[in-house]
């Protein structure tokens, strides 16, 4: 893999798509790839889990479908994980990424970054405010749009018992041609990834409402789904190729 890869810069790059924080604000929405104990994390950021406000400018919002994700954390054995500490990251409405590297062509939005961290409660519990992610075309693939996805990592009571997941929507159509991800899990892991439409836990006139349970470890857990917004070398010709082609006015 090549630097370019790896080099994440995208502060300057959204700056000049309209972003209305400042660089130490927007920074603090990256702070979650350390090492250390679960719990001590969840002490050390406390909770910011209202995406559709929490890199917006005063008295805006991000822009999309409200949706609240609201699910409980279980150990291998059934039981409720307290304090367990849970990262979520996603695109905005329209299928974009805060990522220099994505190549989606469709707008930032310049009220939401797309991250947003919790923990659970004394009894497993937690919450997300959002919006609903919107789908994108995953290249160098020719028209293959991903389903409507929300990466999380979940620790807890420690970081062996990290698990890099994704939730995705009841009914989506696209769950059908998810050929090199979501297809390629067994059945029973499938279900696992699904967070069930409850109108129950709808606010009312308000937001949508998906619950989204999930088992850190053992055979009930779910699959461990790897973020793969990291391109690769093929990935980055592949789109450099296109953008030349695009300049040149070519076909
Ligand atoms: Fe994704």
């Amino acid at each position: 893999m090549s630097d370019d890869v790896i080099k994440y810069e995208p502060f300057e790059y959204i700056k000049e798509n309209g972003a209305k924080m400042d660089e130490k604000e927007f920074k603090s929405h990256f702070p979650l790839f350390q090492p250390g104990a679960g719990p001590a994390l969840s002490k050390k950021f406390g909770k910011n889990n209202d995406l559709t406000k929490n890199s917006a400018a005063e008295g805006e919002e991000a822009q999309g479908q409200r949706i609240l994700v609201k699910g409980t954390v279980y150990d291998e054995n059934h039981n409720p994980v307290p304090n367990a500490f849970i990262e979520i990251w996603q695109a905005n409405a329209a299928g974009r990424y805060v990522h220099k590297l994505d190549s989606w062509d469709a707008p930032l939005d310049p009220n939401f970054v797309g991250s947003g961290w919790t923990y659970t409660d004394e009894n497993g519990n937690y919450e997300f405010t959002t919006i609903k992610p919107g789908n994108y075309c995953w290249k160098p693939d020719e028209n293959y749009w991903r389903p409507a996805h929300i990466h999380y990592s979940v620790m807890g009571p420690s970081v062996n018992d990290r698990l890099v997941t994704q939730l995705y929507f009841e009914g989506d159509p696209l769950l059908e041609y998810d050929d090199e991800i979501f297809l390629q899990l067994e059945e029973h892991e499938k279900k696992k990834l699904i967070a069930t439409f409850n109108h129950e836990l709808t606010e009312p006139d308000w937001a949508l409402a998906y619950q989204f349970d999930m088992v850190l470890s053992g055979p009930d857990s779910q699959p461990s789904m790897p973020n793969r917004h990291q391109l690769t070398d093929h990935d980055i010709a592949y789109i450099k190729k296109a953008k030349t082609r695009k300049q040149g006015g070519e076909a």
